[in-house]
C-alpha cells in the first residue's frame, strides 16, 4: 500500500467508535443484503448478532444521527484502535452518505501496527441516500489496527451508520459458505425408471458415475501442448475450460504487419474440440501499450491505427465465431487505455460494438487484474470494472451484448483476504452479469495449497 498516498486521500472517523455486543450488523453471506443497497433512504435494520465482535456508534439509537467524518486529507490518529487475531476473518460494513458532493469512492482502509494499509472495500456514496459498504480483513499477524473511512475526493465529509465488524473462525466461515452450496449450487434430482408403456420398473437400480466434473474449472494451454502427448492426456482428463496463454493474441498471430499466422491457435481448438474442451478467446486486444505487436506502437497517424486495429477484430473474431464460449475484447481496460489514448475515448466501447455485430452470441469479458485478489490497487477496483462494464453497455447498440466480468486473480503468496473478496464479488455482482476467475495463479509459499483451497 505504499503508493497510497498518490493522489488518494484518506478521511478519518471521529472518535465514535464504542464496544457494544449487540445492536445492527449485516450478514456478508446473505445475498439479500447485497441487493438495495446502493441508495436507501433509511438502512434497513437486522437484528443478527449472535457470538460476534460487534462496534456500532449507539445500541438501542434508532435515530440517523449521523457520524461525521473530517475531510482534512491526511490520516489521524484514532484513539479506539481494534485487536484483531490472526486466523479469523473479521467483515466489516457501515451505511455510509456523503454530506458534500455525490458519486464519491468511499472505502474503509484498515492500518496495522507496522503502518501497513490494508484496502478492506469501497463503494461509490451518494448525497441523499445511504449506500452499503461491505468488505473486512484477514489479518495475517495479530494486532491492533485502525480503521478508517477514505475516498478520492479531498473535500468528502462522510457520514457513515451502522459500523460493524464481524468476527468469524475459518472455520464458521467454511461453514457459512458450504450452507450456501448447499442451497444455491445443489438441488435434488428425481429419477423415474419405467417401461415403453410407462408403467414403473419395480425394483429398478441406478448407479451414477461422474466422469468430469460440472463446474468449469478451467487451466491455461499453451502450444507447448502440441508438441507432447503427456500434456495433452494429462490435461484433457482434467479440464472442461481453458484459455491459451498467448496463442490468440495479436502480437502472436500478426507477428508482422499484414502476415497472419493462426497456426498454433487453430491446431490448439482442435485439440480442444476433440476432447469437449470449452474455449475462452483471449484476447481480441490488449490495451497495454506495452502488449501490441512490436510494429503497432510505431504507427503514429490514427486512421492507420484504426485501419489495422479493426482489421485484426473482424480477423479473429470472424475466424473463430461460434467456436469461442467467451472473448476478452479488449483486456485491461480499466486499467490501460492505449486505444483510448490513439481513439478516441470510446474507442473500446466502439470495439466491443464490433465485435458484438461479428459475433453476438458469444460473452464478452472485461477482464481486469487485482479487482478481487485485493492488491496495492487503486485502479480496477470492483467498483471501477464495474463501471467500465456500465459505460460499454451504455455505449449506442451495445445494450444486448451478452456482457461478463473477468476478474483474473493473481493472487500474491500470503494469507488472502477472504472478507473483501465476498465484497469485490457483491459489488460486481450487482451488475446481474457472469462473474469468472479467468487467471488465478498464487506463487508457492508455505500455505499455497491452503490459500488456494480458501479462494
Ligand atoms: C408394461 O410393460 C411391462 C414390460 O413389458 C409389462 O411387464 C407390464 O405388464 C406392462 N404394463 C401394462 C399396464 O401394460
Ligand atoms: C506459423 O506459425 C507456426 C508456429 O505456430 C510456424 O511453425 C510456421 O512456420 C509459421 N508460418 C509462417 C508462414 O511463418
Ligand atoms: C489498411 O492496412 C492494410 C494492411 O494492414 C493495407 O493493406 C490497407 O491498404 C490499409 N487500408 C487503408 C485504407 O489504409
Ligand atoms: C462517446 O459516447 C457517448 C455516448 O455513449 C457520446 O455521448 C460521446 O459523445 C462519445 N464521445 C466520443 C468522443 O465519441
Amino acid at each position: 500500500m505504499k503508493n497510497i498516498n498518490n493522489g488518494f486521500f484518506l478521511c478519518m472517523l471521529l472518535l465514535l467508535w464504542c464496544f457494544v455486543h449487540s445492536g445492527i450488523s449485516i450478514d456478508p453471506f446473505s445475498p439479500s443484503d447485497s441487493l438495495k443497497t446502493e441508495c436507501v433512504m433509511k438502512p434497513p435494520r437486522s437484528s443478527e448478532t449472535k457470538g460476534l465482535l460487534q462496534f456500532s456508534r449507539s445500541v438501542e439509537d434508532d435515530s440517523d444521527e449521523e457520524w461525521k467524518i473530517d475531510g482534512s486529507g491526511s490520516i489521524r490518529e484514532m484513539t479506539q484502535r481494534i485487536q484483531l487475531h490472526e486466523g479469523n476473518i473479521y467483515s466489516f460494513s457501515a451505511w455510509v452518505k456523503l454530506r458534500e458532493g455525490n458519486n464519491k469512492k468511499v472505502g474503509v482502509v484498515f492500518r496495522t501496527e507496522n503502518g501497513r494499509f490494508v484496502h478492506g472495500g469501497e463503494v461509490r456514496a451518494k448525497k441523499r441516500c445511504w449506500t452499503l459498504l461491505k468488505g473486512g480483513i484477514v489479518p495475517d499477524v495479530s494486532g491492533s489496527v485502525d480503521i478508517f473511512f477514505e475516498s478520492d475526493d479531498k473535500e468528502a465529509k462522510i457520514s457513515a451508520s451502522d459500523v460493524s465488524l464481524k468476527q468469524f473462525s475459518k472455520q464458521e466461515w467454511k461453514l457459512k459458505q458450504d450452507q450456501l452450496i448447499e442451497k444455491i449450487r445443489k438441488s435434488k434430482v428425481r429419477f423415474e425408471v419405467t417401461y415403453q408403456n410407462k408403467t414403473a420398473v419395480k425394483g429398478a437400480v441406478i448407479s451414477i458415475e461422474q466422469t468430469k466434473p460440472s463446474f468449469l474449472l478451467g487451466c491455461a494451454m499453451n502450444f507447448r501442448i502440441l508438441q507432447s502427448e503427456g500434456y495433452r492426456n494429462w490435461f484433457a482428463s482434467r479440464f472442461k475450460i481453458t484459455s491459451f496463454t498467448n496463442e490468440m493474441k495479436w502480437y502472436t498471430t500478426e507477428k508482422e504487419r499484414g502476415h497472419e499466422n493462426y497456426t498454433a491457435a487453430d491446431s490448439m481448438l482442435k485439440f480442444a474440440e476433440e476432447n469437449g474442451i470449452l474455449v475462452r478467446g483471449h484476447t481480441v486486444l490488449w490495451d497495454d501499450p506495452l502488449m501490441q505487436p512490436t510494429w503497432v506502437p510505431k504507427i503514429e497517424d490514427p486512421n492507420d491505427l484504426m485501419n489495422v486495429t479493426l482489421n485484426r477484430i473482424n480477423s479473429v473474431m470472424t475466424r473463430y465465431k461460434g467456436k469461442l464460449t467467451g472473448w476478452d475484447v479488449v483486456n485491461e481496460n480499466v486499467h490501460w487505455d492505449y486505444f483510448e489514448k490513439m481513439l478516441g475515448a470510446n474507442a473500446s466501447s466502439s470495439f466491443y460494438n464490433l465485435a458484438f455485430k461479428l459475433d453476438p452470441d458469444v460473452t464478452m469479458f472485461v477482464n481486469e487484474y487485482n479487482t478481487i485478489e485485493n492488491r496495492v490497487e487503486v485502479t480496477a477496483t470492483p467498483v471501477k470494472v464495474k463501471e467500465k462494464m456500465e459505460e460499454i453497455l451504455a455505449y449506442p447498440g451495445n445494450m444486448n451484448i451478452k456482457g461478463a466480468i473477468g476478474a483474473q486473480g493473481h493472487f500474491r503468496p500470503t494469507q488472502p483476504n477472504l472478507a473483501y473478496m465476498r465484497s469485490a464479488l457483491d459489488t460486481l455482482g450487482s451488475l446481474g452479469l457472469p462473474i469468472w476467475l479467468t487467471e488465478v495463479d498464487m506463487p508457492k509459499c508455505p500455505n499455497q495449497e491452503v490459500y488456494i483451497e480458501e479462494f
